[in-house]
């Protein structure tokens, strides 16, 4: 059923709960997106002038609808809708899979990607949360490292928990924003140009405790950056 503007603006606006708000405006933004593309795609031709405007329209919406997708895990992860029930993960797989998808970032930026081999390490955590968490460490480690660098992730088994580290050699965080890149919306003057909202740590670092895990920063001006997690072994 089509809902009216205004039963959608009093869901946004009124309803305080952000999945709801996060939800409703998803669907506008697919069929923005879909329109958009049809257009590029169509037979008619376009003016350089309207071609550019359309796809940086596109893009633009696509970083919104990634934004609504982060908003609605957060949501999840506060309790405001149920949340999924956990599996039992192949780390290792799971993250050579993540770093897959990210191949043409890997291969534009000439960057040095190694996952280490491990075929015995099973997590307890949600496939999809999983992939949440490896997308955005990962995109990081290669997006605040210059060309050419190299993000190395490795595992370590420690008692009852698996550890994994994603390290990068980019241009690392200083001491002063170090202890504030968790925070909602926190960006550190690193990340100031960037297209990025500052969301993806803290929807991270929910999603690793919502499993029962955790996770910590390390990082040298200059020399690089390690992202450190620690999940429960199925
Ligand atoms: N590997 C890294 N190397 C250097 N700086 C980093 C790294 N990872 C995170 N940061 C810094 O921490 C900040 C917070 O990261 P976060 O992933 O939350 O936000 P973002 O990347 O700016 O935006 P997005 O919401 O798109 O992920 C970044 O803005 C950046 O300044
Ligand atoms: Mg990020």
């Amino acid at each position: 059923m089509n809902r009216s503007c205004a039963d959608r603006i009093a869901l946004i606006g009124f309803n305080v709960y952000p999945a709801d708000a996060a939800h409703e405006l998803r669907t506008p933004l697919a069929v923005i997106q879909a329109q958009i593309e049809v257009l590029l795609r169509g037979r008619e031709p376009l003016s350089a002038k309207t071609k550019t405007g359309l796809v940086s329209m596109l893009e633009e919406t696509k970083s919104l609808t990634d934004m609504t997708r982060d908003l609605l895990l957060v949501a999840r992860q506060n309790g405001a809708v149920p949340s999924k029930s956990l599996e039992a993960i192949l780390l290792a797989a799971l993250v050579v899979e993540v770093v897959e998808s990210l191949s043409l970032m890997i291969h534009e930026r000439d960057m040095h990607v190694t996952v280490e081999e491990r075929s015995d390490l099973v997590v307890s955590a949600d496939r999809e949360g999983l992939r949440r968490i490896f997308m955005n460490v990962i995109v990081n480690a290669l997006k605040y490292t210059p060309a050419h660098g190299q993000v190395r992730i490795a595992f370590q088994e420690d008692g009852s928990r698996v550890c994994v580290s994603v390290k990068d050699t980019g241009q690392g965080i200083s001491k002063e924003h170090l202890p504030h890149v968790f925070e909602r919306f926190y960006k550190a003057d690193n990340a100031r140009q960037s297209t990025g909202t500052g969301l993806g740590l803290s929807i991270v670092k929910e999603l690793v405790e919502s499993y029962g895990g955790s996770i910590s920063i390390q990082s040298q001006i200059g020399r690089g950056t390690a992202v450190i997690m620690k999940f429960k072994r199925a």
